[in-house]
């Protein structure tokens, strides 16, 4: 049988920066990518250049020019990257902005009354630009509940919970804490034959990196990436919106194009490093035997990184080689269960040892992980369970075996100092 991880991952390991040694620590295992995942070197060098062309957009010059064309080459990557043909691609100012553009525009875009729907599962920035935006308009904010258990919402969930009356539906593709993913296309449709006015609204921005984006396939209104967590930077989000919530009025200066989402001058350097991701992807897919087309070469590249995290994350979870996982190892406890489904993400707790120490204990092993706290971020999940706290380790497509190696290694020594 072919092995599901990826062939080179050498090459690929040194597309990246920072892979093995942290610039402020020295020698680390990164396990924080749901915190951001690591950046392309080809983002580094490009940030650098753009930061330096001082001349602007919309000029007769040669300069001007090609930061005009590097703007309209990112929407086209991006496009294809998402597989989004119609509609609107924009950079906001991030991830939890993009939302909330989104979603106000939807809100106030909608005909008047109904109610709009998301779940518990989302991360706040949908789930509070939808409490907002219910408020303003005076529409209910009904919310379709995860199961803690299995740490997902499924489209039952929120079946429940569809009436012909809704404007305007949330819904996130990953959650940051359980990792589990959560079927769009089949919720959209549920929507959709229900409510088909219905805006949908998509927080992937946990999901980007983890492969597969198919807007044509959703059936939805608006999408948003974070690039820090799909390895480019920080400084924007990525978003794309359909063409009827393109339609409707936004914010916009006086004069200017009614379909433009951005107000006032563009980061060209912003859309030439979304370019740089869709040029990796572009690139890995290439590597392995990858179609005709960018689009193609995209979804063999998906494909690969979803059977190579999963193989890894069925190591982290059941063991590798001799090696215990997290779910047999005693006294860890998993958010979500043991199940499939998670992408990149695991949280857990280990009885004998409180997240912040546990978190620091790997610290002190080169493994770099993230607590994540019952608070405005993640009380949601974490609420439910009575947990104060728990430690999150998130992997990516570029992490090896070995380190999951590292990992475990690691992890049994918290468990045996229960003993
Ligand atoms: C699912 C999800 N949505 C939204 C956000 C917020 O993104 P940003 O930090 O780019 O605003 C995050 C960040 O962790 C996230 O994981």
């Amino acid at each position: 049988m072919q092995s599901p991880l990826l062939p080179h991952l050498d090459a690929i390991r040194d597309r990246f920066a920072h892979v093995e040694t942290c610039p402020f620590e020295g020698k680390r295992v990164f396990f924080e990518n749901a915190g951001g995942a690591l950046r392309l070197k080809s983002v580094i060098e490009t940030s650098a250049a753009y930061a330096g062309y001082a001349d602007n957009q919309g000029r007769d010059n040669p300069a001007s020019r090609a930061l005009m064309a590097a703007i309209a080459r990112g929407k086209d990557d991006a496009r294809i990257f998402l597989n989004a043909p119609g509609g609107e691609v924009f950079v906001g100012e991030r991830g939890t902005e993009v939302l909330f553009r989104l979603v106000r525009t939807a809100a106030l875009g909608a005909a008047p009354g109904g109610v709009m729907l998301g779940s518990t599962l989302e991360h706040p920035a949908s789930r509070s630009a939808m409490a907002r935006w219910a408020e303003v308009t005076g529409r209910p904010h009904v919310l379709a509940l995860h199961d803690d258990a299995t740490g997902t919402v499924t489209p039952e969930a929120y079946a429940e919970k569809i009436t012909p009356d809704l404007r305007v539906a949330t819904i996130v593709q990953t959650s940051p804490v359980t990792g589990m993913a959560v079927d769009v296309a089949r919720i959209a449709a549920m929507i959709r034959a229900v409510a088909p006015d219905c805006l949908i609204v998509v927080d992937g921005i946990q999901h980007a990196s983890h492969g597969h984006i198919d807007i044509a396939a959703y059936g939805i209104d608006g999408y948003a990436v974070s690039p820090y967590k799909v390895f480019s930077r920080h400084g924007y989000g990525l978003g794309w919106a359909s063409e009827r919530l393109t339609a409707f009025t936004k914010e916009a200066v006086i004069g200017g194009s009614p379909r433009n989402w951005e107000l006032g001058t563009r980061d060209a350097g912003a859309y030439a490093t979304f370019s740089d991701v869709v040029g990796y992807f572009n690139w890995l897919g290439a590597t392995l035997g990858g179609g005709d087309t960018p689009r193609a070469r995209i979804e063999t590249a998906a494909t690969a990184i979803h059977a190579h995290e999963a193989a890894m994350m069925g190591a982290i979870l059941n063991g590798l080689g001799n090696r215990r996982g997290l779910a047999t190892m005693p006294g860890v406890a998993l958010i979500g269960g043991p199940g499939d489904g998670r992408e990149g993400v695991a949280c857990f707790t280990l009885s004998s040892m409180p997240a912040a120490d546990l978190v620091a204990h790997l610290n002190a092993r080169g493994i770099r992980t993230h607590i994540r706290l019952n608070d405005h971020y993640c009380g949601n999940i974490l609420g439910p369970l009575g947990l104060d706290a728990c430690v999150r380790a998130s992997i990516c497509h570029y992490n090896t075996p070995e380190e999951v190696g590292r990992f475990l290694d690691a992890m049994e020594e918290a468990v045996g100092q229960d003993a």
